[in-house]
């Protein structure tokens, strides 16, 4: 089991001291493709019309807004995060949303949910069996799980986007955001984590159902989705 290299009060930190240039860092490294991969993600979870979802580690919530719009007025979402400066600029952005501050490990909510969201994030989660332990105990029997991350292609897109990652991200993650160990943290978490198939078998292994990823713009994101049983 890969882990994320800094422990969870230093991961909060880190994203409180980034909070306020998230979103732009997020559109221009991404160059926009985020947005999409946000959409994307939603329709393959496949949630609808009066559903309810919890959105884990919501950082500004993009995401939440996105479901929220999909799930309508008859639904409900949650955004939880642990960092209370990402969820400043959420609750700013998003007044009419509900957000909640808490660890995705232990979310101060009961559900149970129709689904659970994550993007993003799992790859800053330090025990990821703890994680899929507790989105069974959010979510209701027969209902869905998705993660959206980033992960890395393979053949000469991946000798490129690891170059990306390497020489590329860390100077302009520092250059806009003004902290050069956020980004540095970035690139070490994508090139360190879990790789598609990997990430598979640990939901299998968490008990989750009809796991199945989706490669996104060559593979530098992935879509998980599975089934509670
Ligand atoms: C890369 S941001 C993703 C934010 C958002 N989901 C998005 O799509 O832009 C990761 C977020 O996960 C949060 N996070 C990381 N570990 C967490 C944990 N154990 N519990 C709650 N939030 C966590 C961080 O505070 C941060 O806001």
């Amino acid at each position: 089991m890969t882990r994320p290299p800094l422990p969870p009060n230093r991961i909060a930190e880190m994203f409180d001291r980034i909070h306020a240039r998230y979103d732009l860092l997020n559109r221009v490294l991404s160059l926009g493709l985020d947005v999409l991969w946000r959409r994307r993600a939603i329709r393959e979870l496949g949630v609808g019309r009066g559903d309810s979802v919890v959105d884990l580690c919501c950082g500004t919530g993009d995401l939440t807004q996105e479901i929220s719009k999909v799930v309508g007025p008859g639904g409900r979402v949650v955004g939880v995060d642990f960092a209370g400066g990402m969820l400043s600029v959420a609750r700013q952005k998003f007044p009419g949303l509900e957000f909640v501050q808490g660890d995705a490990l232990a979310v101060p909510l009961s559900g149970p949910f129709d689904a659970a969201t994550l993007a993003f994030g799992p790859r800053n989660i330090h025990d990821l069996p703890a994680l899929w332990r507790e989105l069974r105990r959010l979510v209701r029997p027969g209902g869905r799980i998705m993660s959206l991350e980033l992960t890395r292609p393979s053949g000469v897109l991946g000798w490129l986007h690891g170059f990306y990652l390497r020489q590329v991200l860390p100077r302009l993650g520092c250059w806009l955001s003004g902290d050069n160990s956020a980004y540095i943290y970035l690139c070490n978490t994508i090139a360190a984590f879990l790789d598609r198939e990997q990430l598979s078998e640990s939901m299998r292994h968490g008990g989750l159902l009809e796991v199945r990823a989706i490669p996104l713009s060559f593979g530098i994101v992935t879509v998980h989705v599975a089934t509670v049983p």
